[in-house]
């Protein structure tokens, strides 16, 4: 997406607090970067967490569905329990920047900006504990493990991350380098898309490629499916729900003159409105199993769900908005069309509690930081960082007027 704004980083409203944050900001990203680690494997990266917050004095627990960690900061006065989420995995990229702070761990790899997440929840915290008169209620920070997959966000909320105290509203962020620095994406409604997966073996008859007769071709009965599964996006959903099916994986046959007796294939289903939740692993099977009949073929097919929408409350959005407005201090500068079709298991928290997932603009071409996320030279501008930490800041203070009075 390209938004036709400059930044004009010296004119956001950052207080001069988190200003002077930014170097440790930056340390504590880059230690993170350094040692990337993925889902379920954040030993070092929760054992860095867990030594700033025990530095600072912040209450918090470790070893959370294996490795996530959460902060308790309670204000002096009582009030509303507002969770801030972070995740804090890496990828099994292989770093391409030349940079000091590049991955030390081979084929490992933040090209996602999680380090830059759980920076900027560390800097949160810290500012939070420092101004405890400031706030009403209670922050609680989730440091969460494996968003890339196979999901952390579930099993955290299943361990009670959720409760005790009873966790009101939840906000997360994402640094976002399809946004350049000094914007924000935010939008009340559906965010992210709904993730699920399949995988299909079809089961034909193998045979000689001068023979068809005697055979039933997997790869033309395949072919048949592949072609026909974009006809529920194009003719069964509605149009105005925005929906995808890809087929990334097709397999078949091995030899030019072979009819294939099986082929495979496996894709993914991506789409907005929670109402089709069950929709499409259904019409799938409908399309597989009838095109398969026609030609006496049998079929295997695995469904699964991965991580619903991720849908922003429309209060908390505005909450959002209204503080993002604040510190990118012009409207030109939030963006609410920002929409995407990839996932995000934040979903499961706003499931469970109003919320608000935004995107933080992070790219700064003039400074080749523009690369896309996932991408073997992706890096961001770092001072989206001290920003990062202004909108946390300014949304627990603000947040009482949204939820309750304190
Ligand atoms: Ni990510």
């Amino acid at each position: 997406m390209i938004v036709d704004y400059k930044p004009q980083i010296e004119e956001q409203e950052i207080r001069q607090e988190i200003k002077d944050l930014q170097k440790q900001l930056v340390e504590m990203r880059r230690r993170l970067h350094q040692r990337p680690e993925l889902g379920f494997q954040e030993r070092i990266t929760a054992d860095l967490i867990a030594e700033k917050l025990r530095e600072w004095g912040i209450e918090h627990e470790t070893g959370i569905a294996k490795t996530g960690v959460v902060a308790i900061i309670k204000s002096s006065k009582s009030g509303p329990v507002l969770a801030i989420r972070a995740d804090m995995d890496a990828l099994p990229i292989q770093e391409k920047n030349d940079v000091p702070y590049r991955s030390q761990h081979d084929g490992i790899m933040h090209a996602c900006g999680h380090d830059g997440h759980t920076a900027i929840a560390l800097g949160t915290a810290y500012y939070l504990s420092q101004h405890r008169q400031d706030f009403c209620g209670t922050v609680k920070i989730i440091f969460q493990p494996a968003e890339e997959g196979p999901g952390g966000a579930k099993p955290m909320i299943e361990a009670g991350v959720l409760q005790n105290p009873d966790v009101d509203a939840i906000i997360g962020l994402h640094l976002w380098n399809n946004l350049p620095l000094g914007t924000v994406g935010v939008r009340p409604g559906a965010l992210m898309a709904a993730v699920e997966c399949f995988d299909c073996t079809i089961l034909g008859r193998g045979g000689h490629g001068a023979m068809p007769e005697q055979t039933i071709d997997s790869i033309v009965v395949g072919a048949q499916i592949i072609n026909a599964v974009q006809t529920i996006v194009a003719r069964n959903v509605n149009p105005l729900d925005s929906a995808v099916v890809t087929i990334g994986k097709f397999n078949a046959g091995n030899g030019l003159n072979v009819i294939a007796d099986t082929a495979k294939m496996s894709g993914t289903v991506r789409y907005f409105n929670p109402a089709l939740k069950d929709y499409f692993g259904k019409r799938l099977e409908e399309i597989i199993a009838g095109i398969c009949q026609s030609h006496g073929a049998k079929y295997e097919l695995n469904y699964w769900r991965l991580y619903p929408p991720v849908i922003n409350d429309a209060a908390m959005a505005e909450l959002v908005r209204s503080v993002a407005t604040e510190v990118v201090e012009t409207p030109a500068g939030v963006v609410p069309e920002c929409q995407t079709m990839g996932g995000e298991d934040m979903s499961f928290f706003l499931e469970k509690v109003p919320g608000c997932y935004f995107f933080l603009g992070s790219a700064n071409g003039a400074k080749g930081l523009n690369y896309p996320h996932h991408h073997p030279r992706f890096d961001f501008d770092e001072t989206a960082l001290g920003m990062g930490v202004e909108i946390f800041v300014r949304c627990v203070e603000k947040i009482n007027g949204e939820i309750d009075h304190c």
